[in-house]
């Protein structure tokens, strides 16, 4: 298999994260019971859903390296389903959903700038598209759910025994 930039491979990591996040939004979405917080994770979802298929057009047009591009993409994806196995088990409630969401989208924000920095020297002008695209979306979803945690935060009681 064609072996992966440095670059390539970060863009790879993306796209997986961008599938993971699908899953996520959409788990965290059955949690909460805020009309406007599930709103708002439906969106996430979809934009998540466009990140990916944008990653995967790149991908197309990268020689030869598609097969490996989607192959770290699933690896990525895998890791962070894991992740979120391991965080939202069983019992795991609106706010422990809405925790989770701050790192993973803290998470894909912090790709999405590293994938723009190595760019700034591999001057590939479909990954500064994608970069001009998605870096705000990004951004917006962290500002986004740090608002929905915060809130729900506010109205919990802060005395009540934890479960
Ligand atoms: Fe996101």
């Amino acid at each position: 298999m064609a072996q992966l930039t440095q670059l390539e491979s970060k863009l790879a990591e993306v796209m997986g994260l961008a599938q993971a996040a699908q899953k996520a939004t959409a788990r965290v979405s059955k949690l909460v019971e805020d009309k406007e917080v599930a709103q708002t994770l439906e969106r996430m979802g979809e934009e998540s859903a466009e990140t990916e298929e944008r990653c995967a057009r790149l991908g197309d047009e990268l020689d030869g390296k598609k097969t490996a591009l989607s192959k770290k993409a699933r690896e990525t994806r895998s890791e962070a389903e894991q992740m979120m196995k391991t965080y939202l088990s069983g019992d795991a409630d609106a706010l422990d959903g809405l925790e989770f969401l701050i790192m993973t989208e803290a998470g894909e924000l912090g790709h999405v700038d590293i994938v723009q920095t190595l760019n700034k020297r591999a001057k590939n002008p479909q990954i500064r598209e994608l970069v001009k695209w998605v870096q705000p979306i990004q951004k917006r979803h962290v500002q986004q759910i740090r608002q929905a945690a915060l809130k729900l935060a506010a109205e919990e009681d802060p005395n009540e025994p934890a479960d």
